[in-house]
């Protein structure tokens, strides 16, 4: 009784200080889930790391379960990890994920299968265009045809343009030519018929990239190749997010006939050293504690702002749910997140929906709030429409 009576005190300590090693559990789902909210309208993804696949964290993977229909794996899928050497893949983790995946009724995306960035050392180290073509054809076939059907999508190839729109100048441009993106759709739709096929990039919803990405898929889709839809990363900034620019690239991409997804969605709240948009994982600078204001919690107008800048993002995707397929969050919770470390290491972001505790933050309540307004809207405009006909 005593030592119970001891406990309770060294927890509300612990509450109380704010202790962020101490992680409270999960809220049960009254307030509403994600996937419940957004059922019909499109798909709610997360990105989830290792730990989250060998369902290390109970409260976590409740979370994980109660609140996405769809999982992309943030780092197991790319090269460096899937593909090691010239002939030996390593498919433990992702065939771990797909079973976590089957089991827990998730779809998965995968990503990705050709990305200039994460390339194991022995592409890295390829001179001859030889080399790289049989490494290129080989990597599609085999790791797109074991999960043929058990994934529901694949980020095909990401991030091949640089932000004037023009072909990125990458290993693949240099040995392969321009021509790399169609022949990757084509290997990927032989090895895996089943599976729907995406191109993925950051800041395509901006002007002159956009116009590059459109040149891309209509390549694609002249060539005869099969290609599904295109997907917008979302990594924006609370001070910057492109709502026009985001549009305009909803509806000029859904013109071409494919589906529009956001993979990668996540709302930077600190000061980028560079003033730079978009996700160029090269990017970096030094630490500087300026750069990290929110060591001690995030402040109520900061709380505010990405509140907002969900809300008006899902405010967005909803008037366009017809043209989008998925939404998914690049991360479960912001303890998780890469923002933690880019473009400086060790600060401490808070760009996600779910707080390093796991607890839904006030973005969470306001888009599932948004959804329960917009239904109620829509039914009394729809009934308006009809009392008029
Ligand atoms: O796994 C190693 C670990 O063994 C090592 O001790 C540690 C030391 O740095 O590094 C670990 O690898 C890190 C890996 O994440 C797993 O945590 C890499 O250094 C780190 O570079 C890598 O960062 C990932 C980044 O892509 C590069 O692959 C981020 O987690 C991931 O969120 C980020 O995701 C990309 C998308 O794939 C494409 N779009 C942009 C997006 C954000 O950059």
């Amino acid at each position: 009784m005593r030592d119970s009576f001891i406990l309770t005190g060294i927890l509300s300590i612990l509450l109380s200080t704010g202790c962020t090693s101490f992680r409270s559990p999960y809220e049960p789902k009254q307030t509403g889930s994600l996937k419940g909210t957004f059922k019909g309208d499109f798909t709610i993804g997360t990105a989830i790391n290792t730990d989250q696949i060998r369902e290390k964290d109970a409260t976590g993977g409740k979370l994980i379960t109660d609140n996405f229909d769809a999982v992309t794996p943030e780092n197991i899928m790319k090269a460096e990890v899937i593909h090691p050497e010239w002939d030996r893949y390593d498919f433990s983790l992702s065939d771990k994920l797909v079973a976590y995946a089957q089991k827990n009724n998730l779809k998965v995306n995968g990503h990705t299968l050709i990305w200039h960035s994460q390339l194991p050392s022995f592409v890295r180290r390829m001179k001859d265009a030889d080399s790289v073509r049989q490494y290129f054809t080989n990597h599609i076939k085999t790791v797109a045809s074991r999960y043929d059907g058990k994934l529901e999508s694949w980020d095909v190839v990401n991030e091949a343009l640089e932000e004037d729109g023009s072909m990125r100048r990458s290993i693949f441009l240099e040995k392969l030519g321009d021509n790399f993106v169609v022949e990757a759709f084509r290997l990927a739709r032989q090895a895996s018929p089943n599976t729907k096929l995406y191109y993925n990039d950051y800041n395509i919803e901006e002007p002159a990239k956009r116009a590059g990405a459109i040149r891309l898929i209509k390549k694609i889709q002249d060539a005869g190749v099969h290609i599904d839809g295109v997907g917008i990363q979302g990594h924006w900034n609370v001070n910057y997010i492109p709502l026009k620019h985001i549009e305009d690239a909803i509806i000029e991409f859904a013109v071409l006939g494919i589906d529009v997804a956001f993979t990668e969605l996540d709302l930077s709240v600190l000061p980028n050293p560079r003033n730079t948009i978009g996700a160029d994982v090269d990017q970096n600078a030094e630490y500087d504690a300026k750069l990290n204001p929110y060591t001690g919690g995030l402040p109520d107008s900061v709380q505010k702002k990405l509140t907002v800048g969900y809300e008006s993002l899902f405010r967005l995707f909803m008037k366009h749910s017809d043209k989008i397929g998925r939404v998914t969050l690049w991360g479960v919770h912001d303890g998780q997140s890469w923002l933690n470390n880019w473009p400086v290491m060790g600060r401490t972001n808070y760009p996600l929906l779910f707080d390093r505790q796991l607890k839904p933050k006030p973005a969470f309540y306001k888009i599932i709030k948004i959804k329960e307004n917009y239904s109620v809207n829509n039914q009394s405009h729809q009934k308006n429409a009809r009392i008029n006909q």
